[in-house]
């Protein structure tokens, strides 16, 4: 059991964590709610003592001769604030502490992660930028807002990611050994398979589902990463805490990659591009022909994103993953095909995956090799799709440092 102080700032969102309470709790956390004074305008302080039955107050004066505003910080496991408004995360930028939660915050030497829900002209506001960019680089893990409906009429980037995503993000931090030790750090990962147009309502895709493309991309925000997701015709929800770029065809992907590249760290290539596209786009729906004949399809080849990042590297120390989905043949095996495609991409990691029935595509468990440029292997046993991410995210961490 480990003891999480969920500090609650003062925005609609506060509702939301009560639910995120539940979560802790139910997970076996003991959990102490330290909400602003604000806050409590939005929730009552009877909620957060019923629900987490422990003492509520936003105040250092309350209960004094126990010092909370030092002990709490320093007993805590972690401290996870959600919502994060912008006044919160300025005040945690520069140090200020001037009640209960602020105190906690620069007592605290645990992970501290925050959930921010503002006004997406808040949250966009140089000042905002700045100090969330202080707290990342500080070791903080903030996590990105979700887009959708705000309070009011408007909508957009600020809402708080779902109370799921947070405690899954919460979670991982509570993990043993797993410091945020991207913090600071900016990844980019690919996910999903591209789709190749041959008219308006036809393409050549794959089955690619994104998941463990989006799996690498909420275990790196858990592990304080700035990520941003390179989403190819993907289904699933968002990721909390990561920015999310829509892509459909190989050359869109390519373009994407090597824009975010240039700031990044890192770059996992985990979607599945299509090799080829149809040399012609038809602007309008292909018809059956009446002499019943088909029609040709010529085909072109798409450039290689993988190897062409590889050998650009457009950030020095710029560590470059890519995925290999290999079937043995009667001339090699799984492993054999997966050292020649490293040497052949120049990357410097491959997670080679053996295909077949029920394994990677689609399912939620995957098993994996990791080769390394340097020759090492690492062998990831069956298991979540997060599991592989976060062993991928081990060797990147490892070569970044
Ligand atoms: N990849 C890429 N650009 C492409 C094709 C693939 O960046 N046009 C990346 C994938 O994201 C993946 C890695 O390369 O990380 C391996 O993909 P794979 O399809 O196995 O490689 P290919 O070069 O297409 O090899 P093969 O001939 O075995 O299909």
């Amino acid at each position: 059991m480990s003891t999480v102080v969920l500090g609650v700032g003062g925005g609609i969102a506060a509702y939301k964590a009560a639910e995120l309470l539940r979560r802790l709790s139910e997970a076996g956390h003991q959990v102490r709610v330290v909400p602003t004074a604000s806050a409590l305008k939005f929730v009552g302080a009877a909620t957060w003592a019923a629900l987490s039955g422990q003492p509520v107050t936003s105040e250092v004066w309350d209960g004094a001769d126990q010092v909370p505003h030092v002990r709490i910080g320093q007993g805590a496991d972690l401290v996870v604030v959600a919502p994060a408004t912008a006044d919160l995360l300025a005040k945690a930028a520069h140090g200020l502490a001037d009640d209960l939660l602020t105190n906690t915050l620069l007592t605290a030497r645990c992970p501290v992660l925050y959930a921010p829900a503002m006004h997406t002209e808040m949250w966009e506001h140089p000042a905002t930028r700045a100090n969330v960019a202080t707290l990342r680089s500080r070791g903080a893990v903030v996590l990105d807002p979700a887009s959708g409906r705000l309070t009011g009429a408007d909508s957009g980037k600020g809402r708080l990611p779902d109370p799921d995503s947070i405690a899954a993000a919460a979670f991982r931090l509570l993990r043993p050994g797993r410091a945020p030790d991207l913090a600071g750090r900016h990844v980019v990962v690919s996910a999903g398979g591209t789709r190749e147009y041959l008219d308006p309502v036809r393409f050549l895709g794959n089955r690619s589902s994104g998941r463990q493309g989006y799996a690498l991309a909420s275990t790196a925000a858990a592990r304080g990463a700035t990520v941003t997701l390179l989403a190819a015709n993907v289904s699933l929800p968002d990721p909390a805490g990561v920015s999310v770029v829509r892509v459909v065809s190989t050359l869109e992907l390519r373009e994407a990659v090597l824009a975010a590249a240039a700031t990044a760290d890192a770059v996992v290539m985990a979607a599945a591009p299509a090799d080829f596209r149809p040399a012609t786009y038809t602007g309008s729906k292909i018809k059956k022909r009446d002499d019943g004949s088909a029609p040709a399809l010529e085909l072109v080849q798409n450039p290689d994103i993988l190897a062409e990042l590889s050998s650009a590297r457009p950030r020095s120390g710029q560590v470059v993953a890519g995925f290999a989905a290999e079937t043995g043949d009667e001339h090699a095996s799984v492993l054999d095909h997966g050292r020649a495609k490293l040497d052949r991409k120049k990357c410097d990691l491959l997670v080679v995956n053996e295909v077949g029935p029920g394994k990677a595509f689609e399912s939620a468990d995957n098993a994996a090799v990791i080769l390394g440029s340097d020759g090492s292997v690492t062998e990831v046993p069956f298991g979540p799709k997060e599991d592989l991410a976060d062993a991928i995210w081990d060797l990147v961490a490892a070569r970044l440092r």
